[in-house]
């Protein structure tokens, strides 16, 4: 049994096989394999997809959920740490699901609990698991996760789920444009894995003209809730906006995804665009997430 709180908790072999392992909830989603286990879900952050797929990969695999949307209804409001909160629900689980606005707060509460915790994002920090579902969207739609051409566009400063993708993809030779702009620059210590990897990267504050040869589209949403100051998101908050007419000349292999939710950086008329994928790509968050929960409570498949 292992917790997963960052993506560079797992080698290259492990999500290999955990893109295999996806792929066999995919065909056979009904298998029962935690029958009679209890698996918290502790969201002390908002969340739409990340919560609702575990929850359904959780019942399809024949566990049960316990846990809380919103932590105002828990003892947490009347000043409970978060490490007696974690030492409690230990005794009540087989897992932990935690997502937490705190960069650090899932690697703490993994030292903290007797169980395994997954983190289902901490702050601008990681998202491991929504990298699962993003990689295996991604060999979905390109046959293979190698010498791929990603371009990331957007807050890739606050972006938690672009810093955990490409450190996974750092495994498979990956090629990156990076679009934002520079107060949303990707942070030094993402440039500095990369480069220490030997993999390349370009910076560009403009998206138009940039996409010819992308096979990898990842848009992601100006993060409003991480900003200080408000003055600073209404600066950038418009920055980008794909529209359907901007995918001409694109590759006839490139996918738009996106972690999601979208705020506008997405346009309604992508939606019909052969080439949006971001809708099958929450779909694919149950099956990956069936294969986490599985792999790291070390249940045979
Ligand atoms: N992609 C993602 O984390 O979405 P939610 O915030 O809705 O969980």
């Amino acid at each position: 049994m292992k917790s997963l709180i960052s993506i560079g908790d797992l080698t290259r072999e492990e999500i290999v096989r955990l893109m295999e392992l996806a792929a066999e909830f995919e065909k056979n989603p009904e298998q029962r394999l935690l029958q009679g286990r209890v698996i918290a879900s502790l969201f002390f952050e908002p969340s739409t997809r990340t919560r609702l797929s575990f929850e359904s990969a959780i019942n399809r695999l024949g566990a049960r959920v316990i846990g809380f949307s919103d932590a105002t209804n828990t003892s947490v409001s009347k000043g409970e740490s978060l490490h007696d909160t974690i030492s409690v629900i230990s005794n009540y689980c087989d897992m932990i699901v935690m997502r937490h606005s705190l960069e650090g707060a899932a690697r703490y509460a993994s030292e903290v609990a007797s169980v395994p915790v997954v983190n289902a994002g901490d702050g601008a920090n990681q998202h491991p698991s929504q990298t699962l579902l993003d990689l295996y969207s991604i060999k979905k739609t390109q046959g293979t996760l190698e010498n791929l051409h990603v371009m990331m566009v957007g807050d890739l400063k606050y972006g938690r789920t672009v810093h955990s993708l490409l450190e996974a993809l750092s495994h498979f030779n990956a090629r990156f444009t990076f679009v934002s702009p520079e107060e949303l620059r990707l942070p030094e210590e993402y440039r500095r894995y990369l480069s220490d990897r030997g993999l390349v990267f370009e910076e560009f504050e403009e998206l138009d003209g940039r996409m010819e040869d992308v096979d990898i589209l990842y848009m992601t949403r100006i993060q409003k809730e991480r900003f200080n100051d408000p003055m600073e998101y209404e600066r950038v908050k418009n920055a980008y906006v794909l529209r359907a007419s901007m995918l001409e000349g694109t590759r006839d292999n490139m996918r738009v995804l996106h972690p999601l939710p979208r705020v506008g950086e997405i346009a309604t008329d992508v939606d019909a665009s052969p080439k949006a994928y971001y809708f099958e790509q929450t779909r694919n968050g149950v099956y990956a997430r069936m294969a986490a929960i599985c792999y790291l409570l070390g249940v045979k498949v």
